[in-house]
């Protein structure tokens, strides 16, 4: 079977005689905080995807400079046209960095049952300029989803389903959605660690 992932993947090394990619992980932290309950699920899979020896990265979008889709021109802008956002700031950075990667871990906290504000405003970004004639460049890309829900709990499963209707449209593979809650932290950071490093076992084996 063709792996997709490994079209992405230019780096390689040997091990016990077989060729091997090394899978490209990006996390990316939709929390304003760097030390809560997402990024620490976030950096816990990426410890798994590393100790399996994919090369892992993570972005906080809170260091980024990203606004919310202006809808320029009549609904349909630049972003159908060329592919690409007309506002200028970091998206693009971002962008690159997402199709860059083989996989792409979307930690999220769950707010009013969805993901976070600029959560949304990458994917609502991301979607325009990928369904155009020049987009599909997610198509096929896996995605993991992480919810974490830091206060009743409540709202996980509408916000999976906001990352789940992306996934569709992008053509992409929900490879897997991860929720927490602050009771279920204990033992789900441990979970993360699990899918991390599984996500790359199973990938190289495929
Ligand atoms: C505006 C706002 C809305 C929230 N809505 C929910 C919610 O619907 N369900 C829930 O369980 N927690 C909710 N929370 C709590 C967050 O999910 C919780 O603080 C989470 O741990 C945030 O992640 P962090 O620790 O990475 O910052 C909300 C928090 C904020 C600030």
């Amino acid at each position: 079977m063709t792996c997709p992932l490994r079209a992405y993947a230019p780096h390689h090394a040997e091990s016990g005689g077989h060729r091997r990619f090394a899978m490209r992980v990006l996390a990316v932290n939709a929390s304003p905080n760097k030390d809560g309950l997402t990024a620490l699920s976030a950096e816990a899979f990426l410890a798994g995807a590393q100790e399996a020896g994919a090369e892992v990265d993570l972005i906080h979008l809170c260091d980024k400079d990203l606004r919310r889709c202006v809808m320029c021109e009549n609904g349909w802008g630049k972003c159908r046209r060329e592919g690409e956002c007309v506002l200028d700031d970091d998206f693009a950075d971002v962008r690159r960095s997402i199709l860059d990667a083989d996989v792409w871990v979307l930690a999220t906290p769950v707010y009013f049952g969805e993901p976070s504000e600029v959560a949304r405003a990458v994917l609502d970004r991301l979607r325009r300029c990928n369904t155009g004639p020049l987009g599909g460049q997610l198509s096929g890309k896996d995605l993991i989803g992480i919810c974490a829900a830091g206060g009743s709990g409540r709202g996980i499963g509408t916000c999976g389903e906001v990352l789940e209707r992306f996934v569709g449209h992008m053509g992409m593979r929900l490879a897997d959605l991860i929720t927490v809650t602050r009771r279920s932290k204990l033992y789900k950071i441990d979970t993360m660690k699990a899918a991390g490093k599984g996500i790359v076992v199973q990938n190289w084996d495929e």
